[in-house]
């Protein structure tokens, strides 16, 4: 049986004042739920999350990582900087640095595979623009997407990541996926693994992204193939993001 697993993005937003309250607001809140929890927070908050949630049910992660171990790459973090403050995960390949960034599958396997070298845990981003759900094509992006990372870092990588399903036209439009429309992507997502390693598709989380609030995570979260919920504008609100680790 998977565990749930919520996991909050906080994007670029914050500040040493408004993290206080929502790291204590969220480490209170989901004290003793029966559910994974995690933030990943920009880069120089990490040490904050650490300090008010050490000890706590709730881990804390990264939003990117270099692909790159070490060496003269002006403004990257690797992920044994990430490791030094205690994170135990990162997400990789989401739909704003593949857009914006130029994050390549080829990239998203590279930084993966620096994240599992480092012992962190990847949250492993895939998904369609709408212009690909339109043109009938979400099922070969996602699958290449996944094969970028099954081709470099094989199968069995995936048992120690999570694969985290956003559709981009459904991230932060409050246009979310209908629970059956996540779960055929989400079937597919473990079919394809399957094909590999029944045993890794089994055990895998995949959690579904895109708008997911307090009033659609239950419906969402009880589809058979969708473990969780990566969480966007709803974790910036801590009571938001608490009630969705309840209904979880
Ligand atoms: P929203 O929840 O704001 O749609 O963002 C989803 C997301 O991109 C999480 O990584």
């Amino acid at each position: 049986m998977r565990k749930k697993f919520v996991a909050g993005n906080w994007k670029m937003h914050g500040n040493l004042a408004t993290n206080d309250d929502l790291l204590q607001s969220v480490r209170a809140g989901v004290a003793g739920l029966a559910v994974e929890v995690a933030v990943c927070t920009p880069y120089p908050y990490l040490d904050q999350a650490r300090k008010v949630l050490e000890g706590s049910n709730v881990a804390w992660g990264a939003q990117d990582v270099s692909e790159h171990v070490q060496g003269a790459y002006t403004g990257e973090v690797s992920a044994m900087m990430l490791g030094d403050f205690g994170c135990r995960y990162v997400i990789v390949g989401h739909s704003e640095r593949r857009s914006y960034y130029g994050d390549t599958d080829a990239v998203v396997a590279a930084k993966f595979e620096a994240a599992m070298k480092a012992g962190l845990i990847p949250i492993f981003c895939v998904g369609e623009t709408l212009d690909e759900r339109e043109k009938n094509v979400t099922a070969d992006v996602v699958t290449r997407q996944l094969d970028a990372v099954i081709a470099r870092c094989g199968i069995a990588s995936l048992a120690k990541a999570v694969v985290a399903y956003e559709p981009v036209w459904a991230i932060g439009t409050g246009r979310t996926a209908s629970p059956e429309q996540a779960q055929e992507v989400h079937a597919l997502i473990r079919d394809r693994v399957a094909r590999e390693d029944a045993g890794v598709a089994a055990g895998l989380q995949i959690l579904y992204g895109g708008s997911m609030k307090p009033g659609n995570a239950k419906e969402l979260m009880a589809q058979t193939d969708i473990d969780g919920g990566l969480i966007g504008g709803a974790a910036l609100v801590a009571a938001d993001f608490i009630a969705i680790c309840a209904a979880a």
